[in-house]
């Protein structure tokens, strides 16, 4: 025979087990939304500024080959923080297409996606290198040879049309 107790009881479990469900899903959104926000920022800060020295150096002949050497470096750095900030759920589909511009073909494709970020480390690596080498000819075609690999390598295949 069931007591009132025993009803009670699964009536308490039922209702923790909806709390926890409704309380849930805006909590993994937020998290959502905060890792969407930190990848962006680091490819502006970690990415995009050392990216845009050597690019400077490479077009306009500002700065120095040390200092190529240097923001190369920090940019083979960051490059190993991406994967990470790219979890699943994180991407077009769940969030709106204004909040993040990471295409569902990145976890389609997560070895390809991972591959290019690897190629990014190589590539910058190799800048690097080059660079410490000091010939401005060389350092061009490897810039070269980086971006179009890495930053265009990426984002063609994995990066959606930025919406307003
Ligand atoms: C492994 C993939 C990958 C590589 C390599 C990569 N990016 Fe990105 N990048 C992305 C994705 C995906 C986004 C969109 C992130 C989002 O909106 O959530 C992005 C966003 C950005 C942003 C933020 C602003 C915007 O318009 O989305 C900048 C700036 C950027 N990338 C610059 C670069 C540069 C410069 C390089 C090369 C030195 C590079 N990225 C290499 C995947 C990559």
């Amino acid at each position: 025979m069931k007591s009132i107790a025993g009803v009670f009881g699964f009536g308490a479990l039922l209702g923790a087990a909806l709390t926890i469900s409704v309380a849930n899903t805006p909590a993994v959104a937020a998290d959502g939304k905060d890792t969407i926000e930190k990848r962006i920022a680091l490819m502006k800060n970690g990415v995009l500024k050392n990216y845009l020295y050597a690019k400077k150096f490479v077009k306009d002949g500002e700065g120095t080959a040390e200092g190529v050497v240097k923001h190369a470096k920090l940019l083979s750095e960051a490059s190993k923080d991406v994967v990470a900030l790219f979890p699943k759920g994180t991407g077009r589909g769940e969030f709106d297409d204004k909040t993040t511009r990471a295409l569902p073909k990145i976890w389609e494709d997560w070895t390809g996606f991972k591959a290019v970020a690897d190629t990014m480390t190589r590539e910058s690596a190799i800048l690097a290198e080059v660079a410490a080498g000091g010939d401005k000819e060389a350092i061009v075609a490897q810039f070269g040879k980086m971006a179009k690999a890495s930053c265009g390598g990426c984002h063609k295949p994995f990066r959606g049309a930025k919406v307003k």
